[in-house]
């Protein structure tokens, strides 16, 4: 018997109003439930699964996740498919990546079969919830927090696994992809080899907020990350993996230790590779890039990750050095790139790769 046949259900008094699908935006309303698994050493590991109304929670100011942040999360998405199939993009990966962000915080992993089905269950039980109108989903948000009441240091002997599910809206307003400013960092660094940016713990994203600030108030959107170390490699864009297209060939940082493993990038890589285009996974210098545009050779930039999937780059600015790329218009290998995927979630392509659930 699997853990996930002693499931709980704590049934709702009262059901919320669905929201209007063409108002959504990204992560502000949540359904009516919620999963809920507790760990504690004392009961052996992972134990009382549970269905329950999306609720507060009730925790110790002491909790060990608000003084030492020992917590990982997961962003994942449904969809509703023409015929009205309910699919959820490559869950099995974003689980074993909860696991490989366990590891690294110390946190006990999870039985992944588990985690997939309480997901699947969770959605099955909130399939009104997945939005039908074009360009929206329900973004599932798996999370692991610490919740032991110490303030010693050493990992937490009690957490909590929580799955909550928001309907979102398109990524752009408009449904176009359309470019964005994007401010080469150079004085703060997102992470460095050995630390934790490979992985999906909140502190890397906490630590990214000041660049953020920084490059929003000089008029760009997001800021380009470089490696730690040199401030000379480029390792993301903003909380998403980056590409490049180089005189027809395809270009993406090497995972390093630093740089998070994205499912959208996995997916992108398959992709190129599907469909013979060269692909290098390597070190790559911004200079290069730079050296790139001046020969001309440089013809688009896109960041891609879950929540916009790809995200085209217009500009480029780096030192006192400005850059504009394919006129600061979508380019084609971008659009394709995203047409194909999104075709695949919504099911009006083939999914050959076997990513939908
Ligand atoms: C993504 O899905 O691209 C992200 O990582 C952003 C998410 C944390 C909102």
């Amino acid at each position: 018997m699997t853990q996930l046949a002693q499931l709980e259900f704590v049934k709702a008094d009262k059901l919320k109003e669905k929201p209007d699908p063409s108002t959504l935006q990204f992560g502000k309303v949540f359904t009516d439930y919620m999963f809920e698994m507790d760990y504690d050493i004392e009961e052996g590991g992972w134990h009382n699964p549970t269905i329950k109304p999306f609720s507060p929670l009730s925790l110790s100011p002491a909790s060990f996740v608000f003084h030492y942040g020992q917590a990982v999360f997961e962003g994942l998405k449904a969809y509703k498919q023409a015929d009205g199939t309910i699919v959820i993009f490559r869950p099995e990966k974003h689980i074993a990546r909860l696991n490989t962000s366990n590891e690294r915080l110390c946190i006990p992993k999870v039985d992944e079969k588990l985690a997939l089905e309480a997901l699947v269950q969770l959605i099955e039980l909130e399939s009104d919830w997945v939005p039908e109108k074009e360009g929206t989903s329900l973004y599932i948000r798996p999370f692991i927090i610490s919740v032991e009441p110490y303030l010693g240091v050493r990992p937490s002997y009690h957490y909590k696994f929580m799955i909550i599910l928001s309907p979102v809206g398109a990524y752009y307003a408009d449904g176009q992809l359309n470019p964005v400013k994007i401010f080469v960092e150079d004085e703060f660094v997102r992470a460095v080899k050995g630390g934790v940016g490979h992985v999906k713990t909140p502190g890397n994203y906490a630590a990214s907020l000041l660049a953020q600030e920084h490059a929003q108030k000089k008029g760009y959107e997001q800021v380009l990350w470089l490696d730690g170390k040199e401030n000379k490699y480029i390792e993301e864009v903003g909380s998403m993996n980056i590409f490049f297209k180089i005189n027809g060939e395809i270009y993406t940082p090497k995972l390093n230790g630093s740089i998070l493993s994205g499912v959208t990038r996995d997916s992108v890589i398959e992709l190129v590779k599907d469909w013979g285009v060269p692909l290098h996974e390597e070190r790559i210098a911004i200079e290069d890039i730079f050296e790139a545009h001046q020969k001309g050779l440089l013809e688009e930039v896109f960041g891609t990750g879950t929540a916009a999937v790809i995200s085209p780059v217009g500009e480029l600015r780096w030192e006192d050095k400005v850059i504009t790329i394919n006129n600061n218009e979508t380019g084609e290998f971008a659009k394709k790139l995203y047409d194909t995927i999104t075709g695949i979630q919504y099911g009006k392509l083939e999914d050959t790769f076997n990513w939908v659930k």
